[in-house]
């Protein structure tokens, strides 16, 4: 297997199926501290940078508060306007990651832009860590829900997916690829508009992912092991912000998920995955339900960036 030690980790184009059971069983190695609520050392010699150039709740937030388990440190910034970049003088990557690897050991960037961390990454001597940018990826949040699964499951192969709403969406290009690793059946409902682009579902075809298209999640709701939803309902993710103004309209059936939906139809142990922030696409009512794991994924995410952290700075080989 491949080193992470030092390693940018901006796709998972490039994640080896046995890559992920490694970071999965790191998580579980570093658990206890989590778990316990009690921050350790593993760390404490190293530095987290993170340069948000979009907003972000659960990804900055887990990623800083995994380097804080670790007895890590944190510096960054979470709103570009507040720095070079995002004033007058629009300092670009370049000149800007050859700033922030002198703060610290490894950078985690979100960026408007699609490929911009692949772009800091070429500047930088420093280990980065895409957490999304644009349209394009957002491998962290992947590697999260992929661990939900296989924590739940005890598997990643046999299971058949239905990915639901914005198939533009980072997160529906880096399940895509995570899920050519595996033995999956995949289904896709979205609108026209928000549709994979033909290069993206030729390339996840060539990669091997089974996927077919469908209309309603009636048709297939019944099959499901796991519904991955995104809004289709969202703001646009190549700006810095997208303030919402005035009525956004309503998410049509065929990309909801609800509590009756689910009762009426899922398999008792299918499981609803959605990254979050949501819109009226995934109801609160099934929150309460046995299918939720997006709360689970609070804390899972903690636990994955850890491991990856732990991997990229080295203390586990
Ligand atoms: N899942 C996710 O990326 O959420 P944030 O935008 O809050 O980081």
């Amino acid at each position: 297997m491949r080193s992470f030690a030092g390693r940018d980790i901006l796709s998972l184009k490039e994640f080896e199926r046995n890559e992920y059971f490694r970071v999965f069983e790191i998580a579980d190695r570093v658990e206890p501290y989590a778990r316990d609520r009690h921050n350790g050392d593993l760390l404490q010699h190293k530095t987290l940078v993170t340069a948000f150039y979009q907003p972000s709740t659960r990804t900055r937030l887990a990623t800083e508060a995994a380097m804080h388990r670790l007895g890590g440190h944190v510096t960054g910034f979470s709103d570009a306007k507040m720095t070079r970049a995002g004033d007058f003088y629009q300092e670009g990557i370049q000149d800007t990651v050859r700033m922030l690897e002198c703060y610290g050991d490894v950078i985690a960037m979100r960026h408007f832009q699609q490929g911009a961390p692949a772009e800091a990454a070429k500047h930088a001597s420093v280990p980065v860590i895409n957490c999304g940018d644009g349209w394009g990826e957002h491998p962290t949040q992947v590697l999260t829900d992929m661990m939900t699964i296989y924590r739940e499951r005890g598997t990643l192969d046999g299971l058949t997916w239905v990915l639901i709403g914005d198939m533009r969406m980072r997160t529906m290009h880096s399940i895509s690829y995570a899920l050519s690793q595996f033995d999956t059946k995949v289904y896709v409902i979205a609108p026209d508009e928000m549709y994979f682009l033909p290069e993206f579902a030729d390339e996840i075809t060539e990669r091997g992912l089974n996927w077919e298209r469908k209309e309603h999640i009636d048709q297939v709701v019944g099959e499901a092991d796991v519904i991955y939803m995104e809004p289709v309902v969202q703001p646009d993710y190549t700006k810095s912000r997208d303030e919402r103004t005035g009525d956004v309209g309503l998410t049509p059936p065929n990309y909801q998920v609800t509590k009756k939906l689910l009762f009426g139809k899922a398999k008792a142990d299918a499981i609803v995955l959605h990254s979050l922030p949501r819109m009226d696409e995934l109801t609160p009512d099934v929150d309460t339900t046995r299918h939720q794991r997006y709360w689970v994924e609070a804390y899972n995410g903690v636990l994955m960036r850890m491991a990856l952290l732990s991997l990229i700075l080295g203390a586990f080989e």
